[in-house]
């Protein structure tokens, strides 16, 4: 397993080009599945998780094409001419557990479905039932056998009113994906509001669904018999956009973020404001640099949009370990999304954890250490603390970025940083 190297210490400086965002491109390249016509996903990030959705749609039977852009990112155009198979085995969605995206628009498009149900992760459990509780109430019959989920609607789903009795951004795109070729008007109450599903829904109205109420919490879609191709450019990921600003602050540089959008991540400028960071919107994208003096130590709660995206939490953690002052962050949307602590308190931090709340007191500074890498976020919060910490930070286990960060490396030495992988020989 590769492992990435970072000698801490140096400031950033430079400007970083920000990725599409990996959570937007996972349900809109699910989304090809419901026409037989060719979507075209511009600005899709070169990264593992795109990779694991593109070989589960090929599985399925869609024709995918792709183009590398000259730097970064790629294009890709999708085709289900036909769904050959209506089946998303354990091997694929184990993987990646975004690839019960697909359910809901091959069960729309089908009439059924065959999805491993995915298990657990480190962060949660991460249940489906509401994406299958709301595809019910669609009309599909639902089973479990065998740890798959066999989705049956073989005289195709009927709009209803479904009210989520929490937030789900996955379970409100499945359904958003389904309702579009249900016969009928389907409201969806207490959607989610991420950037992410509105790119969709924007997507979607694109292909010729009829789709009110973008960006609220409540979607009303009327159905329709079928969709058409489109073409349509994925946002750039906010929480990427949060993660380089994170290193730019904990770092004491000054970066610009080009292709960031303010407007995504809002909450996140909010925090670092507080924290004394300054985030300014360039003709580019996003300036950050610290406003005079060191980082404060802000509270911190996760919520689902417009709050403080979780996605962040793990970031805003690293940088609050070395903040003048204390820091409670508080997690509030999954159960188990702290593992970065251990690895930080390795590296100096002074960080306790009670329930879903972490109390971190900042230290004059972390030292460097071998961190071990647990999930997507956790291990980006070791590679920050290590860019802060003296000394050399070695963060195994490596895989857990590819799939959410454009070679993170080549981003970061391009301000300065000095990061490096070293590819680990395999054994066979
Ligand atoms: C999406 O996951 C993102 N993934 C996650 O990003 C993100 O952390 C999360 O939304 C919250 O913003 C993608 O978009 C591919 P949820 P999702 O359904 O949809 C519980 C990353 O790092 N729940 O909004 O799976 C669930 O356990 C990843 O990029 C149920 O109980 O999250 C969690 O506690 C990590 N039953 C809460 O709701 C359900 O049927 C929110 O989960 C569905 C969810």
């Amino acid at each position: 397993m590769d492992r990435i190297v970072i000698r801490g210490g140096r400031r950033l400086t430079g400007a970083i080009p920000i990725s599409g965002a990996k959570n937007a491109a996972l349900p809109l390249m699910a989304a090809c599945l419901l026409t037989d016509q060719p979507l075209v996903l511009s600005n899709v990030p070169a990264v593992a998780d795109i990779a694991s959705m593109a070989n589960l749609l090929a599985e399925l039977g869609v024709d995918v094409a792709r183009q590398d852009a000259a730097d970064y990112g790629q294009t890709l155009t999708l085709t289900a001419r036909e769904v050959k198979d209506i089946t998303a085995p354990y091997d694929l969605v184990r993987k990646m557990r975004a690839s019960v995206l697909v359910l809901g628009p091959l069960l729309a498009r089908c009439g059924h479905a065959r999805v491993s149900l995915p298990g657990g992760c480190a962060i949660g459990t991460r249940p489906v039932d509401q994406h299958l509780k709301a595809l019910s109430e669609l009309g599909a019959t639902i089973r479990l056998d065998s740890g798959y989920i066999e989705a049956a609607a073989p005289a195709g789903l009927v709009g209803t009113t479904i009210t989520f009795p929490f937030v789900t951004v996955t379970g409100t795109e499945n359904i958003l994906m389904a309702a579009c070729l249900a016969r009928g008007e389907t409201v969806l109450h207490n959607a989610a509001r991420e950037p992410e599903v509105v790119d969709l829904a924007t997507c979607l109205v694109a292909m010729g669904a009829q789709i009110d109420g973008i960006g609220s919490d409540t979607l009303r879609i009327i159905g329709v018999d079928r969709l058409r191709g489109a073409a349509h450019e994925v946002l750039p990921d906010r929480i990427e956009t949060g993660t380089y600003a994170v290193a730019a602050a904990i770092t004491g540089g000054d970066v610009e973020l080009l292709g960031a959008r303010a407007d995504l991540i809002s909450s996140v400028m909010d925090s670092l404001a507080a924290a004394g960071v300054a985030v300014t919107p360039t003709n580019r994208g996003l300036r950050v640099a610290l406003k005079n003096g060191p980082v404060q130590g802000i509270d911190v709660m996760t919520e689902p949009f417009p709050g403080f995206p979780t996605d962040m939490q793990a970031q805003m953690m690293a940088l609050m370990t070395i903040a003048g002052g204390a820091a409670m962050i508080t997690e509030t949307v999954f159960e188990n999304r702290f593992m970065h602590v251990p690895e930080l308190c390795r590296m100096g931090a002074n960080i306790n954890v009670h329930g879903a709340s972490a109390i971190v007191r900042g230290v004059p500074g972390l030292k460097g250490a071998p961190v071990m890498a647990t999930d997507l976020r956790a291990s980006v919060s070791l590679v920050l603390a290590g860019l802060a910490a003296s000394g050399e930070t070695v963060v195994n286990r490596v895989y857990h970025l590819d799939r959410g960060y454009e070679r993170i490396e080549a981003k970061l030495v391009g301000c300065g940083a000095d990061i490096e992988r070293f590819r680990e020989r395999r054994d066979d």
